[in-house]
């Protein structure tokens, strides 16, 4: 291409002639440059580690003055000025340093100084005005000689690591010309009286002590750092302090940051007098209270965030104050986690210059106003986890800035309005979990060409696209979970290569997959495609990468568990239609590592023995293998799963006894399910020593029997005891006391198991809300403890120490051989809701400490040898089914009264019933399924649900798990 002689051309010409002229001064200057510092520099350079050969040009004897960095007065030749940043520096800094006695500036920013000390002698070098040590790995306590260098104005030293300190700030008094200082991320905590030293510093105009771990305001009677303009106190750890007094009396500040600080209290009004201001950061702290009316007198500010607080306002009030004089300036609102409350109105319309408008997680109620479509500057528009209703207005494709738009988890109903489809910058749509329905087309996209994150779950969408779309953009996230999607396979998706996180879960798709997806399938680290009629084989899928995560549940692929040699680290197979054997699924590859920390196989129709190839598989976490047709015995080389935490086996035909070997190295296990099988043989006594952390242990429905062996009691940590219906005889040993997590709860939770019950809580919160039910909630998850040794032939009398598992909620010793009296002390299981002791030999009278019992509500004692009186006060016992009483010698509501003492033949009758007994086996099985989540995450929090709601939702409470352990996999 040739270049026309412009006049662009001429100016460059220009330019370069000036610069050749620069230069040749440059090195007509040479001459000056004085030979001791140049063997002052060439010293330094010595000792430095110069591993990018930065100061290749400093050898010899040549011009210092033209060395890479050095700059000196043109007349005198001393250097003045070393500008030694961002070199990658390390090694020692050479005192020759001190015979630069001219130096004005010394920068050696952005290198790796690792371990080094900042050497004292630097507070000899008196000429110093300017000093960046900024992020340069110097480690230990900053040298109080820094306090001499009385010329400073700039101070850099902020860190980003916490490895430098201070023992006190005095020296910091003799910096009087200092108009920058940069401490960010230095220990401060010694220094109490951090304050009163800076207050030295009239000059002062920037400072910056974020991440200081400063805890205190000391007293100052006024601030004498008053030409301050930028002041970012961030990231630091004020205890029970509020916004301090003399803060308002900095006139001049245009930047204040008070983030994270632990501040409490309200906003004083007189921070209104900082008419300066122009961005204003209160947020991460825990104030509260109103926005100052004087707030409208900020009229050159242009950012305002008042996040997490604790406001209880209207959000009207804050717009109010706003739209006085700076609404037309503002660029950045952020009052997310506020507590914010109210509607939006027109009067948004006036915030013309917003870049920036986040309100998310509050409860403003209402309408989108249509006047946001004249925010024509808005890059972000967040209104997530609000409460807005109504349609989202059509205006809004006039955003044409519009990057971020988030309206997840509101109340929106209608549809999408298509003019969202000019937003041509939009690259993140977040629209999930409102009450949207109507059909998206091509129309809603056909401008949105750098969309690359569409949310839209949880919504009634319908998407219809023809199977020729190509739409205009690369999507890397995709969700339309619950959106109508099917019934074909999505064939636009062929066209997303970049696509990476995918759900199309609950889209009504009933199809095969096509062979292109399967190509396609280790492009994705998440792929969710659950909850659809999916048909068809899983191909054989060696020779793909690794995925995060891949749900393919509740389907109706069948066909056999192909060869996998791709590794998943989360993966979901259940409740589909897939038979025969799993031997090459699990076996094949049998060389290579498994990544796979969940696997659940839940409700197929697999078959035949596990194979015994577990050895591969030593991630495993959990295992679900619930609701298959497997027979046999347990392989032994399941003995090498070292971190299975639970593993459920449930309703299959696994049969032979507990093998030791096959349990030998899982001693993190929390949960064995495996109710409805063949066991046999004993409850081995190793169960009590392997097994510390289990939580939960139920062998329902098998036939094991003999003895229940002393060793079981070493469970310290068990949470739930299932063993009815087997053969199980011999007395209920004593040291059943001995399971102290039914004596104790312990309340306290890591981050991780809190992170998680948020995530549960979340879910099951979400679930209330949109079924619509009122129950209210009353019992924490992790409080979910029982006893069922039901259906079996345990004789001798209930031990009196059951009666020391006061957390206990759920106990059923029925239809066993039981004898002697019910134990005196019942009373004290205060927690105790359920209790059925029906169907065995007690005798002598109920306890009448029962009645005390709060909580209790089912009590069935039907068919036992018990005298006397039902006791009354107390628990509502007359409330009970009288049915609970019968085939018993008792009297007394709610069975007919104690006046009339003869024994009726129908009683024993009607109490033998099986009916009776059939209603109350429902609760264990939820409280199973509850409590095998508490059992594999231990505690889980603040998860209330109500025992009633329990029974309702056992369904439910499949998918819970299901989803309770994707969000699992983000604590791995
Ligand atoms: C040195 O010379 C340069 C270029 O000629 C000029 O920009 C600069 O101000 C001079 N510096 C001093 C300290 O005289
Ligand atoms: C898409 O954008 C182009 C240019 O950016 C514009 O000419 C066209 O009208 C837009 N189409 C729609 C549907 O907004
Ligand atoms: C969308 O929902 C509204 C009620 O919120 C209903 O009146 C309307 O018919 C629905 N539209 C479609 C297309 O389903």
């Amino acid at each position: 291409m040739a270049v026309k002689p412009n006049m662009s051309s001429f100016l460059f010409i220009e330019l370069v002639m000036i610069t050749i002229i620069t230069t040749i001064n440059i090195s007509f200057c040479s001459g000056s440059c004085i030979n001791s510092e140049r063997q002052a520099l060439l010293r330094f350079k010595q000792d430095l580690n110069d591993s990018f050969n930065m100061l290749e040009t400093w050898t010899g004897d040549g011009d210092c003055c033209a060395w890479a960095g050095v700059v000196c007065n043109n007349s005198t030749g001393h250097v003045l000025q070393l500008q030694l940043g961002s070199n990658s520096f390390s090694g020692k800094i050479n005192p020759s340093l001190i015979d630069l006695k001219h130096l004005i500036h010394l920068d050696l920013s952005f290198n790796n100084f690792e371990g080094v000390q900042i050497p004292g002698f630097i507070g000899s070098m008196e000429n110093l005005r300017y000093l960046s040590l900024s992020s340069a790995g110097f480690v230990g306590m900053i040298p109080h000689q820094l306090g001499n260098l009385s010329n400073l104005e700039y101070l850099d030293i902020q860190t980003y690591y916490p490895t430098l300190y201070v023992e006190n700030l005095n020296w910091i008094s003799g910096l009087s010309q200092l108009n920058h200082l940069d401490l960010s991320g230095i220990n401060l905590n010694k220094s109490y009286d951090w304050l009163l030293k800076i207050n030295s510093l009239p000059f002062l105009e920037v400072l910056q002590l974020p991440r200081c771990q400063l805890q205190h305001f000391p007293h100052i009677p006024f601030a004498n750092f008053s030409s301050l303009t930028t002041f970012d106190l961030s990231y630091n750890d004020f205890e029970n302090s509020s916004i301090p007094n003399w803060l308002p009396t900095l006139t001049r500040l245009e930047y204040l940051s008070l983030h994270s600080n632990n501040l409490q209290g309200s906003i004083p009004s007189s921070l209104g007098n900082l008419i300066s201001m122009q961005t204003l950061d209160l947020s991460g702290n825990m104030l509260e209270g109103s926005i100052p009316k004087s707030f409208e007198r900020l009229c050159n500010l242009t950012s305002f965030t008042m996040s997490d607080g604790n406001f209880n306002l209207n959000i009207s009030e804050v717009l109010d104050v706003f739209s006085k004089c700076v609404s037309a300036k503002l660029e950045s609102l952020d009052l997310t986690y506020g507590n914010f409350s109210g509607h939006l109105t027109d009067q948004l319309g006036l915030f013309k210059n917003l870049e920036t408008l986040t309100l998310g997680s509050n409860s403003i109620i209402g309408h989108l106003p249509s006047s946001l479509g004249e925010l024509s500057s808005l890059i972000t528009l967040d209104l997530s986890d609000n409460k807005l209703s109504g349609n989202i207005p059509s205006s809004l494709g006039e955003l044409l800035s519009l990057r971020r738009l988030v309206l997840s988890n509101n109340n929106l109903n209608g549809p999408i309005p298509s003019s969202l489809g000019k937003l041509s910058a939009l690259e993140s749509l977040y629209l999930d979990y409102n009450k949207l329905n109507g059909t998206l087309s091509q129309v809603h996209f056909a401008n949105l060409t750098r969309l690359t994150f569409f949310i839209a779950s949880g919504n009634s969408l319908a998407l219809k696209a023809s199977s020729h779309w190509v739409p205009p953009f690369q999507l890397i996230t995709l969700y339309l979970g619950s959106c109508h999607v099917g019934p074909q396979f999505p064939s636009w998706l062929r066209s997303q290569k970049s696509l990476s996180d995918l759900d199309i879960s609950s889209a009504q798709i009933s199809d095969v997959i096509p062979d292109w997806f399967w190509k396609s399938i280790s492009q994705f680290t998440q792929l969710n495609l659950s909850n659809n009629q999916i048909r068809g084989e899983i191909p054989n899928l060696t020779g793909t990468r690794e995925i995060v995560t891949l749900d393919l549940s509740s389907n109706n692929l069948s066909g056999s568990l192909p060869p996998m040699s791709i590794d998943v680290n989360s993966l979901d197979l259940s409740s589909n239609v897939l038979s025969g054997s799993i031997s090459s699924f699990l076996c094949d590859g049998m060389n290579k590592s498994r990544t796979t920390e969940i696997l659940n196989l839940k409700n197929n129709l697999l078959s035949g023995e596990l194979p015994d190839c577990w050895m591969n598989w030593r991630n495993l976490a959990v295992m679900n293998f619930e609701d298959n047709e497997f027979t046999g015995r347990l392989p032994t080389s399941m003995g090498n799963l070292g971190v299975l935490q639970a593993l459920i086996l449930r309703k299959n035909s696994f049969s032979g006894v507990i093998p030791y070997e096959s349990f030998k190295n899982c001693s993190n296990l929390e949960a064995i399910d495996a109710a409805e099988n063949n066991f046999d043989g004993n409850v081995p006594r190793w169960i009590g020593e392997r097994f510390p952390s289990m939580k939960i242990l139920n062998f329902r429905s098998n036939k094991l029997h003999g003895r229940l062996p002393m060793e079981l009691c070493r469970l310290s940590s068990l949470q739930i005891l299932n063993l009815a219906y087997n053969n199980l005889s011999g007395n209920i040993p004593s040291c059943i006391s001995n399971f102290s997590a039914m004596v104790t709860v312990n309340h306290s939770l890591d981050t991780d198991i809190a992170y998680l019950a948020t995530a549960v809580d979340y879910y099951l919160d979400a679930l209330l809300l949109r079924g619509g039910t009122e129950y209210e909630y009353e019992t924490t998850l992790n409080l979910v403890r029982a006893i069922d040794l039901s259906k079996n032939n345990f004789s001798g009398e209930i031990p009196r120490e059951l009666t020391s598992l006061v957390e206990l909620r759920w106990l059923n010793l029925s239809h066993n051989s039981l004898s002697g009296r019910i134990p005196m002390n019942i009373g004290a299981m205060k927690e105790m809701e359920s209790i059925d002791f029906s169907s065995n030999q007690l005798s002598g009278e109920i306890p009448p400490s029962i009645s005390s019992l709060t909580f209790l509500s089912y009590l069935n004692l039907a068919d036992n040898n018990l005298t006397g009186r039902i006791p009354t006060g107390g628990t509502q016992i007359q409330g009970f089914n009288a049915s609970y009483f019968m085939g018993n010698d008792l009297c007394g509501s709610p069975l007919p009264d104690c006046i009339v003492t003869v024994e009726t033949p129908e009683h024993e009758n009607v109490g033998g019933k099986d009916g009776n007994y059939e209603q109350e086996v429902d609760w264990f099985y939820v409280s199973m399924a509850l409590g095998f989540v508490v059992g594999f995450f231990g505690l889980i929090g603040p998860l209330l649900m109500n025992r009633r709601w329990m029974y309702m939702y056992s369904g439910f409470l499949d998918r819970l798990w299901d989803k309770i352990y994707f969000a699992a996999r983000r604590r791995w």
